[in-house]
């Protein structure tokens, strides 16, 4: 029988304990959630932005795991690995951060530009001090771009550079008029200009950037900013135009984002400004040397991790609403731009390159960030994933004969339909659990409105070991299908050997007339993303 459903207008009125609903089509054993989806009151976009990546300089995040050169054995485009690139397409990423990081504020352009041969080979100093070739600069990393369908975030040096280093490379980057570094641009083989839609001013200048105080990086932010001129063409146009990232606070330092967002403020009335302010927070950093294992761990860590991740909304909703103080229009967003789990080194590799094996726990991590970033679209409207390749929480781990996909690119891949959405409003009556001391919410889920008209709900059973079962009520909606991320155990990761331990299957929600809902049968530890009919 079909269902047919009110068209839900309050939430409220749709709620019911689950342990009220009886239903022979429900697991006998399995704790329930109901989840309620209010689908005719499409709020803010969640921006495809969210879904940005980070490609430093740093161990094999770009050379072996993006750029193998024009003369490699491993099949390539102009020296970018095919394998790569095809799989970030998939993932639809939206921008990449380049060049770092730390390496931002030691890079020079200059070094990264002309015939490979006559490039300098330099150190990077952060990194294990490795000889940096610099055989990836500029053009290779715009290629990169334009090949994965992606926009350049160009991360520029404040900490070791200058306002002029800045002004030179992007006019480089961008004139379209034939100035004399726009002609070096074209004799190095770009004839059109490049697009730099997204600019990093600075990397963690609190730190490796520099180690000011937010009141003295406030007088450079406001030059480099001023200063920071496009001169793309297309870039001149509203909606175009490059926005220009200042460097922001770590986790909770709420001052800095005080001090920064006053100069906004006072200064916004001349013609500086700034588009997006930086926020940083890693999962696992409460011990250093990183030392929360990757692989192998047990229950208790687990519960640790995603405990620890959920800083993340305290940090968000607390320099919002600082932001909303001196910008209550919200000009200026907040920009998720590294973040991500950051634990103890793969054994046997170098320490300095920040290896690590990704589990199904790193999924469900990556869900509840993007769904609570997904909840404030309205300030978050930037964020990216430390790192891309090879380097902490990466989409994909390379070696000289493949690739493999880690489970966060599986999660990636299945929040694609929430790329540009409109987020709406829902409502779940799940309780939180306790296992090892430490209570974790029992379920988490994000609901939106896709560009292609379908309503797309990602579901998350957070408990490590048990399932649940998810009775959704949204609209009137009879049906709902589409793909479950789940693994054998919370610790599960995908290996060369055993390359598709963790990859989505499909999944077909149940009618359920008893309850007048879908039900979906969610394993211990899942992500799932369905779209309702
Ligand atoms: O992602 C690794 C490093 O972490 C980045 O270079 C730096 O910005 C942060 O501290």
């Amino acid at each position: 029988m079909a269902l047919k459903w009110k068209s839900i207008r309050t939430l409220a009125c749709v709620l019911s304990a689950s342990a009220a609903l009886g239903s022979t089509a429900l697991a006998a054993d399995a704790p329930r959630v109901q989840l309620t989806v209010a689908t005719d009151a499409p709020g803010p976009e969640i921006s495809r932005h969210l879904f940005g990546q980070f490609a430093e300089h740093l161990g094999t995040g770009i050379y072996g795991g993006i750029w193998v050169g024009k003369d490699s054995k491993i099949p390539n485009t102009r020296g970018i690995r095919k394998d790569v690139v095809e799989a970030l397409r998939a993932i639809k990423v939206p921008n990449i951060r380049w060049p770092g990081g730390c390496y931002a504020d030691k890079y020079h352009w200059r070094d990264g530009i002309g015939p490979q041969a006559r490039r300098p080979k330099t150190l990077n100093p952060d990194w294990g001090g490795v000889i940096e070739p610099n055989s990836f600069g500029t053009h290779e990393f715009m290629d990169l771009a334009e090949q994965v369908g992606a926009e350049a975030y160009v991360s520029i040096n404040v900490g070791s550079g200058s306002v002029r280093e800045m002004a030179e490379w992007l006019e480089y980057m961008t004139s379209a008029k034939p100035s004399s570094l726009a002609q070096e641009r074209v004799r190095n083989g770009a004839a059109k200009p490049f697009k730099v839609p997204l600019l990093g001013i600075g990397n963690e200048v609190w730190g490796c950037g520099g180690s000011m105080t937010p009141e003295e990086y406030a007088a450079e932010m406001k030059k480099y900013a001023s200063f920071a001129v496009n001169f793309h063409p297309d870039q001149q146009k509203e909606g175009q135009k490059m926005r220009r990232i200042a460097s922001g606070p770590n986790r909770d330092d709420y001052r800095f984002t005080e001090v920064v967002m006053r100069h906004v403020k006072e200064h916004a009335l001349y013609s500086w400004g700034i588009e997006g302010l930086s926020l940083h927070s890693y999962t696992g950093l409460d011990k250093w040397p990183p030392s929360h294992p990757a692989t192998d761990f047990a229950e208790s860590e687990y519960m640790a991790i995603l405990k620890a991740t959920l800083d993340m909304e305290t940090f968000v909703t607390k320099h919002s609403a600082i932001m909303d103080r001196y910008d209550p229009e919200k000009k200026v967003a907040l920009v998720v731009d590294e973040w991500g789990a950051w634990y103890a080194p793969t054994a046997g590799s170098n320490p300095s390159f920040l290896q690590q094996q990704n589990s199904q726990r790193d999924a469900i991590l990556a869900a509840l960030n993007i769904n609570l970033f997904a909840r404030h679209a309205d300030r978050v409207r930037i964020a990216n994933i430390a790192q891309m390749i090879n380097v902490l929480q990466a989409m994909i781990l390379t070696s000289d004969t493949g690739i493999v996909l880690t489970p966060s690119y599986h999660a990636f891949k299945l929040y694609v339909p929430f790329q540009d959405a409109k987020l709406l409003k829902s409502q779940h009556d799940g309780q939180p659990f306790k296992l090892a001391d430490t209570e974790l919410p029992r379920f988490d889920s994000v609901a939106a409105r896709g560009r292609d008209g379908k309503v797309w709900v990602a579901l998350t059973n957070v408990h490590p070991t048990e399932p649940l079962t998810l009775q959704l009520k949204a609209g009137t909606a009879t049906a709902a299908r589409g793909e479950t991320l789940t693994a054998p155990r919370f610790d599960s990761v995908n290996t060369f050997k055993q390359p598709q331990l963790v990859a989505p299957k499909p999944i077909t929600a149940r009618q359920d007339a008893a309850c007048g809902c879908l039900v979906l049968d969610l394993a211990p530890a899942s992500l799932t993303v369905v779209s309702l009919d």
